[in-house]
């Protein structure tokens, strides 16, 4: 099968994280976020062993208290950027934040990726490890969900309440909260590409600092 380049770089460049555009009015079906989990759970993992688990929130006391600790925990974050040198990038990213914030226990639904152990004081190959069988997995769950019509965004400021939240859900305490995405109907479809350095500037051949550009 010949893929559609066109529709496979738009789903890459724009599937956006999305906060002020997110219908908070619309379910988003169980039955549809099942589906986005089983695209996901195909992404790749080392050794391929399948120690990923997800948790859907849609009950609105949980997401509420979810809310509260996340709020908690992103207004240092929002304090601390008021002193960064506004520039018009951050300016908009910084209130696009906080909107999710403010609107946080309102989301259609939370899913939070999981994966079993704790990585503290591991190696480090052995955290790139981890953490790349199971980082993978939630870039496709929000393509999964960006093909059909559903934004979602990448969050981890309630990590700094990790445990609480793991209280809160029943969550083991030998497993690691790796994000949490709200998610909910996007409303238009006229997306940006994000602005990032191009390939050939922040890429090296056969030695670093041998820019591709110069090549
Ligand atoms: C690892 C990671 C953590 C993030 N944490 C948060 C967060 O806690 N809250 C938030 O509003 N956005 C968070 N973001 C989103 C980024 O702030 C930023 O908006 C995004 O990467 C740019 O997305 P865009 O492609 O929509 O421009 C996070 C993104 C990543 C990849």
């Amino acid at each position: 099968m010949e893929f559609d380049l066109a529709q496979t770089d738009h789903l890459l460049l724009t599937t956006k994280q999305i906060r002020k555009r997110m219908d908070m009015s619309r379910a988003v079906p169980r039955e549809t976020l099942l589906e986005c989990i089983d695209i996901a759970s195909r992404a790749p993992m080392g050794s391929n062993v399948e120690r990923n688990k997800w948790l859907i929130v849609d009950d609105a006391d949980l997401k509420m208290a979810i809310a509260e600790l996340y709020r908690k925990n992103a207004e240092p974050y929002f304090a601390q950027s008021e002193d960064l040198p506004a520039d018009d990038v951050s300016e908009r990213v910084v209130s696009s934040a906080r909107y999710l914030s403010d609107h946080m226990h309102e989301v259609p639904a939370m899913v939070i990726p999981l994966r079993l152990d704790r990585v503290e004081g591991w190696p480090s190959g052995d955290v790139s490890g981890w953490y790349g069988s199971v980082l993978p997995g939630v870039w496709s769950f929000q393509m999964a969900l960006r093909s059909r019509g559903i934004g979602s965004c990448w969050t981890t400021l309630h990590l700094g309440s990790e445990a609480e939240v793991g209280q809160l859900l029943g969550i083991p305490d030998t497993v690691t909260q790796v994000a949490m995405l709200p998610v909910g109907y996007y409303t238009g479809d006229s997306f940006s590409v994000t602005k990032r350095r191009p390939a050939a500037d922040i890429t090296f051949i056969n030695k670093w600092g041998d820019k591709a550009s110069n090549a």
